[in-house]
């Protein structure tokens, strides 16, 4: 069952959204080169208590970060540590809050310093632009995986790969709800979308092939081959007068 939120759901929904959106921005003038990924995760804590919320990810099945912090060819779920940012790489950060009893998750991946390639900027704005591509088809009377086909075809048409085993998801009363929102399928199939639901989109791409793996500290996904990756996430509601982004 996918849940309809009530119009009050969704104002509670985005007042979490406001968090995930206040320390993405905080972040992303913060991730300069020179910097640990610990230090992003510790400035997002600081807002995290101001704002009278908790990190959604910690303790998420042990997840032992605040945020998630993947580097360059890493994919997603990479751990904030001792490691300092160098200009040239790429960084996905990705932030869910509960506020309130209400969830919601955003992810950006950032060009740090000037010396970033245009291979990896172009990774990026594809990303970033199938995200968007995917958000177009949340409207009433779709089908869910519209959603995924916009962002396939998108990637796909500028060579990248989707990545295949981590997906999208329903959010609202808790981080993963139902449906699963993959970024590769079949037009005019799925679930018709419905206004009053709330979804995170949120396409991985590649620069290489799809297939990840998971290192050993059980929690980071690289890609097989170790080319780059990239990761854009937004928590939308499908209303009356057409998706909204709430992050
Ligand atoms: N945006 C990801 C998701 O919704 C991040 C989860 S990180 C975890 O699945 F630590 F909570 F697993
Ligand atoms: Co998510």
């Amino acid at each position: 069952m996918i849940d309809i939120k009530s119009e009050n759901e969704l104002r509670l929904i985005s007042e979490a959204g406001r968090v995930v959106k206040l320390i993405l921005e905080e972040l992303k003038y913060a991730a300069r080169p020179g910097i640990t990924t610990a230090r992003l995760a510790e400035k997002a804590e600081e807002i995290i208590k101001k704002c009278n919320s908790r990190s959604a990810f910690k303790g998420y099945r042990g997840y032992p970060g605040i945020i998630c912090t993947s580097l360059n060819e890493q994919v997603v779920h990479g751990i904030p540590g001792e490691k300092r940012l160098s200009s040239g790489d790429i960084l996905s950060i990705d932030v869910g809050i509960e506020k309130d009893g209400y969830f919601a998750d955003s992810a950006i991946t950032l060009p740090i310093g000037d010396k970033v390639s245009e291979n990896a900027a172009r990774l990026i704005d594809i990303t970033e632009k199938s995200l968007y591509a995917g958000i177009e088809k949340a409207v009433e009377g779709n089908r869910l995986f519209d959603i995924s086909n916009a962002i396939q075809q998108l990637s796909e048409s500028h060579g990248y790969a989707v990545v295949r085993d981590f997906v999208g998801h329903g959010i609202g009363r808790s981080l993963h709800e139902e449906p699963e929102v993959p970024n590769w399928g079949k037009q005019g199939t799925g679930p018709r979308l419905k206004n009053g639901m709330v979804l995170a989109i949120e396409p991985m791409i590649n620069e290489g092939g799809y297939e990840v793996e998971v290192l050993p500290d059980g929690w980071t996904a690289v890609t097989k081959d170790r080319l780059l990756s990239a990761h854009f996430e937004h928590t939308i509601a499908i209303t009356e007068h057409g998706p909204k982004v709430l992050t």
